[in-house]
């Protein structure tokens, strides 16, 4: 398969990774199917893209024809079958067998030439493409929120991943205007290993009592990050902030660095997921 050869992507989850995806992919020009299981997560995704649109609209970054050919590009399905695609990129939640399943499914609906796409945090690659048949068309395509103006996609090669494959990924990201590293298969890749303790230390001090959340947040934007760890977590998603250190911690055999945090695990309980559920270290008007 060359880069021209791809004209339809599906896109699998159409929550805060999923919508910001399809966007990009509606605007680069390519026909764009998004499934989730959730019907009311499809019309959020139909809603925040519409808004989003309208947003480039008013900063004059888009003309009402560019926003129009845009839509048009999207469809919205609540029907996986539907999903026969030249590229899919699955977005769904964090958790290995969920992916798996989804991949086999996939690969049942598609044709071996499909590439299957993972915008998985920190699931290796190889163990999500170890349930299909043909992993060597399955690959990391790691896009960051959000989705539609974050420029960095980190492209994962996993054990079976062939080399054709990876660098179709990498063209394709360039058409959607992003920069793609290219990064071996490893837990949390390269960004989100090296920022894991940006939240987990910001979660300790917090648990010791040292500083509160407000605190710390103003000091680290104060020494220079764009936003404290508490409030990039609210709008990573705590659920999914805290399924990738989870996901981490075990990969690497119980490392103490990596232990998520009990305070994190309560408010995933409590359904305070951060920006998207209203309530998570801070409270949001939705
Ligand atoms: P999310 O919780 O906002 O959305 C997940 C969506 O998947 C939901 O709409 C849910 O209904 C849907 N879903 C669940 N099971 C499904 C299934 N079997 N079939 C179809 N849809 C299903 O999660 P988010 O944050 O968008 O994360 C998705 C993936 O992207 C995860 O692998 C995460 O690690 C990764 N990611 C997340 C980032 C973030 O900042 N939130 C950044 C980069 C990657």
């Amino acid at each position: 398969m060359q880069l021209e050869d791809i004209k339809t992507i599906g896109i699998i989850g159409a929550g805060t990774m999923g919508q910001g995806i399809a966007q990009v992919c509606a605007q680069a020009g390519y026909k764009t199917m998004v499934f989730d299981v959730e019907a009311q997560a499809l019309e959020k995704a139909r809603q925040r893209i519409l808004q989003n649109l309208d947003k480039g609209m008013e900063r004059g970054k888009l003309t009402n024809a560019d926003k129009e050919a845009a839509l048009k590009n999207l469809t919205y399905t609540g029907d996986m079958l539907q999903l026969r695609c030249d590229v899919v990129i699955e977005a769904v939640v964090e958790r290995l067998e969920v992916k798996q399943s989804i991949f086999q499914e996939l690969a049942n609906i598609n044709t071996p030439a499909t590439i299957l796409a993972s915008n998985t945090s920190s699931i290796p690659i190889t163990q999500i493409a170890a349930a299909v048949p043909n992993p060597e068309r399955v690959v990391g395509m790691h896009f960051f929120n959000p989705a539609h103006i974050m420029k960095l996609v980190e492209v994962i090669s996993g054990a079976a991943t062939s080399p054709e494959v990876a660098h179709i990924i990498k063209e394709l990201a360039g058409k959607l205007g992003k920069t793609a590293v290219m990064t071996k298969d490893s837990p949390g890749f390269i960004v989100n290993r090296v920022a894991r303790p940006y939240y987990t230390e910001a979660l300790k001090l917090l648990e010791e009592g040292v500083a509160d959340v407000e605190t710390i947040d103003k000091l680290m934007q104060a020494s220079g990050f764009r936003m404290g760890p508490f409030e990039l977590m609210d709008l990573i998603g705590v659920d999914t902030n805290y399924s990738v250190t989870t996901s981490m911690f075990e990969a690497f055999q119980y490392e103490a660095r990596f232990r998520p945090s009990h305070i994190q695990q309560q408010l995933v309980n409590a359904g305070h997921c951060g920006r998207k559920s209203g309530q998570g270290f801070y409270t949001y008007a939705n």
